[in-house]
């Protein structure tokens, strides 16, 4: 089982951050492939809108999350982990859950298989 997890804090080694590596290590442990990625260390926006996807299930920003895609296409699980920032997810967290848009599109509305050919690791 491949485990993708999502790190939404700024701070490197503070609560969520410890919270996820343990759960992690305790998916590990148990057999999962696990990887986590640290959102703020990103270079990406959030979605713009512009439309895109609509009609391909692929987002056109080219930024650091086009190398996320193909991760979310093979992963098993997706895990996020977020502190609360003002009563909600942090900025990162949303702009990731806001990008995964294309891949929701490309499911629910296209009805396409996922690019990597795997069925699996629905995200929402
Ligand atoms: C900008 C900002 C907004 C916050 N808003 C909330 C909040 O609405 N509710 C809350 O309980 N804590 C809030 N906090 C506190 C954080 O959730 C808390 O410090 C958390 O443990 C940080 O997680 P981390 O250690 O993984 O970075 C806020 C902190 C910051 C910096």
């Amino acid at each position: 089982m491949k485990i993708l997890a999502f790190q939404g804090s700024p701070r490197l080694g503070g609560n969520t951050d410890l919270l996820l590596s343990a759960f992690l290590e305790g998916a590990g442990e148990a057999g999962a492939e696990v990887e986590k990625i640290h959102l703020y260390r990103l270079n990406f926006k959030p979605c713009l809108e512009c439309g895109e996807c609509d009609t391909t299930g692929e987002c056109v920003i080219p930024d650091d999350f086009q190398k996320i895609y193909p991760k979310i296409d093979t992963a098993d699980v997706i895990v996020v982990a977020s502190p609360i920032f003002f009563y909600n997810v942090t900025s990162y967290t949303q702009a990731m859950v806001e990008r995964a848009q294309a891949r929701w599109v490309k499911k629910y509305v296209l009805k396409k298989p996922p690019t990597t050919g795997r069925e699996k690791g629905a995200f929402f």
